[in-house]
């Protein structure tokens, strides 16, 4: 029998766990090591130096744990470490998540779209590119971007503790900030949850929003893309037992845990790497 080789996933905490759900969904007989960087995050406020370095150690760490691909479940991190870390490992699959604005610009009726995101996700190059692919296709839709500091720890802190008050004002203040949500014209119909903890908060998004608001996320796709790129180059699992999930987190591991109980249904104990 050869060694079982894995699909690592990193993030800077738990906001990953998004990605992994949608990528066990797609890929249930792979067996995934879920990587979370809370002893760092967050990411989002941070500088990119920062950023870089911590992405550089987790993918370090998780090639010597046998990965066949590598899914960075982080907008941050794939803004800022995603060129560099395909450079230096030219062999491996590297799969990324960027904010869904292509999808929500073919779904918004009134064509304006509000996109959440970290600071530094919104600030980067990366991002910018993408708004300039669109501007260049001659996109008529208007794109309300709010950084969305703070929002991301809340989750962190809800996760554990299980209480959605800090959450709930931490909604309500960005969404607050970006203008009228609605259907009619002039409205934001369509709103990107460009960072993969927000996810988690979409209860109390659309409990502030209504539900005729779109809510856009990536996991999804990012989980079929995944097996696009892994069943051409790295090779889909052979045995077909259900796929096993190992929990690692530089933080404290109880956060990570009660989360993915919480959000994945996974009783899993959560171990700290020593890197
Ligand atoms: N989950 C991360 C993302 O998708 C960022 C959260 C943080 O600020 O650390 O951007």
């Amino acid at each position: 029998m050869g060694v079982t080789l894995l699909i690592g996933v990193f993030d800077s905490g738990i906001g990953g766990l998004s990605v992994l759900r949608a990528l066990r969904a797609e890929l249930p007989h792979e067996d995934f090591i879920y990587l979370a960087d809370s002893g760092h995050a967050p990411y989002g406020e941070r500088d990119v130096a920062h950023v870089l370095t911590r992405s550089r150690a987790l993918a370090g760490y998780l090639l010597r744990q046998n990965v066949k691909t590598l899914v960075i479940a982080c907008n941050t991190a794939t803004a800022a470490a995603i060129d560099l870390l395909r450079a230096q490992y030219p062999q491996l699959p590297i799969i990324g998540v960027e904010p869904a604005v292509k999808p929500a610009t073919l779904l918004s009726q009134t064509g304006r779209v509000g996109i959440m995101a970290t600071r530094s996700t919104l600030e980067s190059a990366r991002f910018q590119t993408l708004l300039d692919s669109l501007a260049a296709n001659g996109t008529s839709t208007s794109f309300v971007l709010q950084p969305c500091d703070g929002l991301a720890d809340a989750i962190e802190r809800s996760a554990s503790t299980g209480d959605t008050t800090e959450l709930i004002a931490a909604c309500a203040r960005h969404t607050g900030a970006m203008g009228r949500f609605g259907t009619e014209k002039g409205e934001i119909d369509t709103l990107v949850l460009g960072c993969t903890h927000y996810p988690f908060a979409e209860q109390q998004l659309i409990a502030l929003l209504g539900d005729k608001v779109q809510l856009v996320a990536t996991g999804e796709a990012v989980a079929r893309q995944t097996r696009r790129q892994i069943a051409s180059l790295a090779g889909l699992a052979e045995s077909d037992r259900p796929g096993r999930v190992s929990l690692l987190s530089t933080g404290d591991p109880q956060v990570l845990q009660a989360a993915a109980a919480r959000w994945l249904g996974l009783q899993a104990a959560v171990t700290q790497p020593q890197f």
